[in-house]
């Protein structure tokens, strides 16, 4: 997750507030609004106009770094710069890795979030037309091929960004600027970008928080536009150049905070926050003892594993709580439930540890014997449902030990948390489906898995149970994952279309993703009150395949491990009885006759269950949407259930 930030006007801008700010101003204040999606490098390029030329500056680091460095250059005469804040995946992050990159020539700035898949032989190709690259990142590429357009004959740099764009694959949202036009262009496929336009001036960025203070009239860039800002005049035409008209959304004031963002529901904003929700969820909490790179860092000595280290420090366990526990109970509600259940499978297969999740409102009315020795764990978004704490006051008054993973800071279910809380960091989730919350929920349940296994386990340990997983890259690429499954949105609705009339459906899935069946039957229920079922795939042919015709639908959750076959077998079952099959699937299966197909990225099995929820959250919403229910607040739900 990258941010981005841009400005070009007529002279200095005047913000709401009327004080005069520079371009370069404008660009750093902006990437002080951005820093929440990436913190590692940063960088600013302006138009310098005592030399016409292009300067950049980029440092590793918080952003406070960057702002020290141009601090100490003397204040610039400049009317367009960009801005980049960055969270590195691959790479350490160095001052030359951070973005802008530059083209050859050094009239060409870029700064981008996004994927270039195709940037290996795109680079290739431009380092044979004599190109020469600085960095490994797959942004860079972007320059050089708009610099080669430009070489080739492109009239405009309007027209080679245009025409570089149409050789991207992948995702990108950048800003190009050029020292020759001093234009700037914009181009979206893929990740948020968002503009105000005003009095001659534009700015751009990654989302709706640095431009508030300018505007409450912004225009989103849709997919495959380009916007191009030269001389005061803004033109926004599609990949093929034909002129599109600007829809300007006006932001409310006052619900900024919630901030829809040009989303239709709040739902749909926080199903597509949810990369830089992960990414809040485990920044900070998950450190790389190599790119730390400190050889000062006492705390490396206690990590078992190689290469990173689990940062919980509100986590209050110890060897002796975990070794005299021998069991862990997790006890919620509704999605948090399904959370634990997904929780549950991932700490039985890293620590190696027995986990029984318990509805609360089971738990309260059970004999259920709670031990002092138990360790709890309470998961809860709002922290204020009353079943789930409920069942923790009765853990709490046989002195088990509890632990929580909430949203809410200060809510009533920290209070009991004497072992520790593991806020998720999701921001306010405003639809009454949990969705960010859900999946920041899981990435929190598995730290704290490694967490445990930190405490538990000594360094001859380690091994054990990890199956060689590089939890590191994984858990690092995971957002950068989440957000190529978004880009499925529009596949997913034409999906949704053919399903929204049917009146049943069925969930499958087996061991980790049996959960994840669970939570989708809830997210389609909830809001489009269509009557939904999660099972194990396993179990239908013990009974509810009784239920499958070609009026229902049947969605399975598939995935390339050892399972699969057995699942496969569980698609015939349905197919042999007319039952109309959709798959979720990371892998091609071997299988014909599955309607409809989507794709997502593979991770290592204990991420999969995040990546497997977001088409399911999409899929709800696009029939809710079609069937017009009260998406954000869905009849006889609330957010917050604190009655029993
Ligand atoms: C999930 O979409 C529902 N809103 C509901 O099941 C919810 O997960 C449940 O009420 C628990 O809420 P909590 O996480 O705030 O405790």
């Amino acid at each position: 997750m990258c941010g981005i930030i841009g400005f070009s006007g007529a002279g200095n801008a005047g913000s709401k507030q009327g004080n005069c700010e520079s371009s370069v101003d404008i660009v750093l204040n902006g990437l002080k609004s951005l820093e929440y999606r990436g913190y590692d490098s940063s960088g600013v390029a302006y138009y310098d106009e005592t030399d016409n030329k292009i300067k950049s500056i980029k440092k590793s680091g918080k952003l406070v770094n960057l702002s020290a460095e141009l601090s100490c250059i003397k204040p610039v005469e400049s009317n367009t710069a960009i801005g980049h804040i960055r969270w590195a995946t691959h790479g350490r992050p160095t001052d030359d890795n951070a973005h802008p990159h530059l083209d050859c020539s050094g009239n060409i700035a870029i700064v981008h979030n996004g994927i270039i898949e195709n940037y290996a032989v795109l680079k290739n190709k431009l380092i044979g037309k004599g190109h020469k690259f600085i960095t490994p990142t797959d942004s860079e590429v972007i320059a050089h091929l708009i610099e080669d357009y430009m070489k080739d004959g492109a009239k405009t740099f309007y027209e080679a960004v245009r025409l570089a764009s149409l050789d991207l694959l992948g995702a990108f949202a950048f800003l190009a600027m050029n020292a020759d036009e001093k234009s700037i262009c914009a181009v979206k496929y893929g990740p948020p970008l968002v503009m105000v336009n005003k009095d001659k001036e534009i700015y751009f960025a990654s989302d709706v928080s640095p431009l508030i203070q300018y505007s409450d009239e912004v225009i989103y860039l849709k997919n495959s536009e380009i916007a191009y800002f030269k001389d005061g005049l803004l033109k926004l035409t599609d990949f093929k150049g034909k002129p599109l008209n600007k829809t300007v959304t006006k932001i409310d004031w006052d619900a900024s905070r919630a901030v829809k963002t040009g989303f239709s529901h709040f739902m749909q904003k926080e199903i597509f926050e949810q990369p830089s929700c992960l990414l809040d969820a485990f920044s900070s909490r998950i450190i790389s003892v190599k790119n730390d790179g400190s050889a000062a860092d006492s705390n490396k000595s206690d990590s078992i594993f190689s290469g990173f280290k689990i940062m919980l420090e509100d986590v209050r366990l110890t060897k002796k709580d975990i070794d005299k526990a021998g069991r862990i109970i997790i006890t919620a509600c509704g999605s948090s439930y399904y959370a634990g259940l997904v929780i549950k499978y991932i700490t039985e297969t890293i620590c190696g540890i027995p986990v029984i999740v318990e509805y609360g409102s089971e738990f309260r009315y059970e004999n259920f014997p709670v031990s002092k020795n138990d360790i709890f764990i309470g998961i809860s978004q709002s922290g204020e449902t009353a079943d789930t704490n409920s069942a923790l006051e009765i853990a709490k008054e046989k002195k088990a030990g509890i632990l929580s993973i909430t949203n809410v800071p200060g809510s009533q279910i920290t209070t009991m948390s004497d072992k520790g809380v593991i806020y998720t960091h999701a921001g306010p989730e405003i639809g009454v489906a949990s969705t960010k919350a859900f999946t920041t929920q899981i990435m929190c349940g598995l730290l704290l898995a490694l967490r445990i296994k930190e405490i538990k386990d000594t360094a001859s340990d380690a091994g054990k149970n990890l199956s060689g997983v590089n939890f590191f890259d994984e858990i690092v690429n995971l957002p950068k994952k989440a957000e190529q499954i978004l880009f499925l949105n529009d596949s997913i609705k034409e999906i949704a279309k053919k399903y929204y009339k049917n009146t049943n459906f069925l969930y499958l899935g087996r061991g980790i993703l049996y959960p994840i069946a669970l939570e989708g039957a809830l997210k389609l229920k909830e809001i489009s009150y269509i009557h939904a079922e999660g099972y194990p795939a396993g179990e239908m042919k013990h009974g509810p395949i009784a239920l499958v015709d070609e009026n229902m639908p049947v969605l399975f959750l598939l995935s390339n491990n050892m399972l699969a076959p057995k699942t496969i077998s569980n698609i015939e079952e349905i197919k042999a009885r007319g039952g109309k099959v959709i798959a979720v699937a990371d892998y091609e299966p071997d299988i014909d006759g599955i309607s409809d197909i989507i794709k997502i990225p593979a991770s290592a099995e204990v991420l999969s269950p995040i990546l497997y929820t977001i088409p399911l959250q999409i899929l709800a919403y696009h029939i809710a949407a079609l069937k017009g229910t009260d998406i954000d607040q869905p009849r006889n739900l609330a957010k917050s259930v604190t009655v029993e």
